[in-house]
């Protein structure tokens, strides 16, 4: 039954039972926790032939001897190899080393300090950059850590309100970029539509400054189902609008291989790559070819790195389904959240009602289940509802996925009934 119909003597029994639920659960000792997003063991294995594929072939297709230093902007076939992930053309790559978070947080510092085109600290204002929320932590510490001013607008079931987004980078002084993770967003598990995707390309054009739309398409090729929504290409909507040099995409194989020795990769116009090439090459005299090769044996071609992400999805499809029909079971139809089911990514984004999710989290903690901290998903950690949670179900076991969500149900349970007894609001 829904919460809000429940009279005070039903709030009162329902209240009791949770109570005594909880009291179970606390003498149960539980250790369990759901909060980085991770790939499991049993993940990483499917990528263990990557020891050894070499077998002392280190020669690239051009000749390159891999071992050694050079090739800044990462070896032609792997440039090839990922592009296709990105929808791009290979020319329009560049292949670094294992983590595309290196990559943005050079690309901000860059753009800040010495700039594309124009710095972005070089203006009146402090500089600002839209952030969609419920976002990714690690992007709003980026800017965070180098003095950039967040400015959060709403993420919709489509990607982010681009009639918030148009206005405020119209509105307001030194708008310098939006994040966005366009496909199986983190947290939320939204696909951005191609009417957003436009949007989004024709955006730099309303900015005062030197705009860069920082496209972090970390789950590109992360479906849980054959059918899952596909993305649409913004490098053509960029072309399209004349923004090709506004808008840099990053990807990885850290969720696709080994997420502490992966590949990661950028795209932008080939006038940015230039720029950023010459930046990068005060920093290091060349990528980790080695690892870029063995990558281009493992996976052939994008068929073989389909096949690959097909085994992933056969390990995490029965993580999200515990997380899912516990939700769907227990809390489905109670108005105790919302929750979206999402067809990819890593994540499943809980929202309980108003002012709950830091008592919820609190209540797990206690109970031994360590849950992503409440706020984490805003920026300067201030959720201003204080309702999203993050449930991050890939590393544990599908019996501690299972374990774990039982519990949380019970937490939302508590915490709702405990608000609304002490509240004295009750339905009839
Ligand atoms: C949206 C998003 N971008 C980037 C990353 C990290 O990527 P990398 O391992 O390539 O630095 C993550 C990891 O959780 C992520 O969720």
């Amino acid at each position: 039954m829904h919460v809000d119909q429940l009279d005070a003597a039903q709030v009162a029994q329902a209240l009791a039972e949770a109570e005594s639920d909880y009291q179970a659960l606390l003498a149960q000792g539980l250790s369990l926790d759901l909060t980085r997003g991770k790939p499991s063991a049993e993940q990483t294995n499917l990528s263990n032939d990557l020891d050894g594929i070499l077998k002392g072939h280190y020669a690239a297709q051009d000749g390159t001897d891999v071992r050694n230093y050079g090739g800044l902007d990462g070896l032609p076939e792997a440039k090839a190899l990922f592009a296709q992930a990105l929808q791009v053309p290979a020319d329009e790559m560049l292949i670094a080393g294992n983590a595309s978070l290196t990559l943005m947080y050079q690309v901000i510092d860059f753009a800040l300090r010495f700039g594309f085109r124009k710095a972005w600290n070089k203006g009146a204002s402090t500089p600002k950059f839209l952030c969609p929320v419920p976002g990714y932590d690690r992007h709003f510490a980026i800017c965070e850590y180098l003095g950039i001013e967040m400015v959060t607008l709403p993420m919709l079931d489509d990607g982010p309100d681009m009639d918030v987004a148009e206005a405020l980078v119209q509105e307001l002084d030194n708008v310098c970029g939006i994040w966005c993770v366009p496909r199986f967003s983190n947290p939320t598990g939204c696909v951005y539509s191609e009417a957003t995707l436009a949007r989004l390309a024709e955006l730099p054009k309303l900015a005062q400054n030197d705009f860069i739309v920082m496209y972090d398409n970390a789950y590109a090729v992360h479906a849980l189902t054959d059918d899952a929504p596909a993305l649409g290409n913004i490098r053509d909507y960029a072309v399209a609008a004349g923004t090709e040099n506004h808008i840099v995409q990053f990807g990885s194989t850290s969720k696709i291989t080994f997420a502490g020795a992966g590949v990661a990769f950028l795209s932008t116009s080939k006038a940015n790559l230039a720029v950023l090439k010459h930046h990068l090459g005060f920093q290091t005299i060349g990528p980790d070819k080695v690892n870029q090769l063995r990558h281009v044996a493992f996976f052939q071609n994008h068929e073989g790195l389909m096949a690959h992400m097909t085994r992933h999805a056969s390990i995490m499809k029965p993580r999200f389904n515990a997380v899912l029909t516990t939700l769907d079971a227990k809390l489905g139809g109670t108005g105790m959240g919302t929750w979206i089911s999402p067809e990819g990514g890593y994540f499943v984004s809980f929202e309980t009602r108003p002012g709950l999710a830091k008592t919820v989290i609190r209540l797990a903690s206690d109970a031994g289940i360590k849950l992503t901290p409440a706020g984490a998903t805003f920026p300067y950690g201030n959720d201003p509802q204080d309702s999203n949670i993050r449930i991050a179900p890939s590393f544990p076991s599908i019996a501690d996925v299972q374990a774990t969500m039982d519990a949380f149900v019970l937490c939302v349970r508590l915490a709702t009934l405990r608000s609304l007894a002490s509240s004295g609001t009750f339905g009839s």
